[in-house]
């Protein structure tokens, strides 16, 4: 017997080509995109990305057909969630297994040596914010970061230091 079916949910487009996007749609696509799985949801964009930042909460708030002033309650009530740091540029650096086994603990010691910040604080001069992140979705690139939105994976300390200057003043 045929059931009636309901008008298909088509979920809208990521906010631009970066991969850990669709790490987020998995999580999305799992719970149907239904209301209920805000938290998971956001668990898995700060997972991915290391922070909540206003462009993820408008695409989950999108995407799971939510008003934004709830996905922004409830990321800024619960303190699990970090909210997108105060630094002018932001170093995500991978924690994830992988990323773990290939050094990413030599790549947060080469930051904080520098820097004298650890992960989830900014420069006194609010230049730089240091965050981490469960798994960037380039486990292959182990160790990972993230500078500013772009990936750079295989990294040494000294490398991802070099990447860090070209931005940090
Ligand atoms: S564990 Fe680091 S990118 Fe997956």
């Amino acid at each position: 017997m045929e059931h009636k079916r309901h008008a298909r949910f088509v979920a809208p487009e990521p906010p631009n080509n970066d991969k850990r996007w669709k790490l987020i749609d998995v999580a999305m696509r799992r719970n149907g995109y239904a209301g209920h799985a805000l938290i998971e949801t956001l668990h898995t964009v700060q997972d991915c990305f290391g922070f909540l930042d206003g462009m993820s909460l408008k695409y989950v708030a999108r995407s799971l057909q939510l008003p934004l002033s709830k996905v922004f309650g409830v990321a800024t009530f619960y303190h699990m969630f970090t909210l997108k740091p105060q630094g002018e540029h932001t170093c995500v650096v991978c924690t994830g297994t992988a990323c773990y086994i290939k050094g990413s603990t030599e790549l947060l010691d080469g930051i904080e040596g520098k820097y004298a910040i650890c992960p989830g604080q900014t420069t006194k001069n609010n230049s730089l914010s240091l965050l981490s992140a469960r798994c960037l979705g380039a486990c292959g690139l182990a160790p990972a970061a993230v500078v500013d939105g772009k990936v750079f994976g295989n990294q040494t300390a000294p490398e991802l230091l070099k990447e860090i200057e070209k931005v940090v003043e």
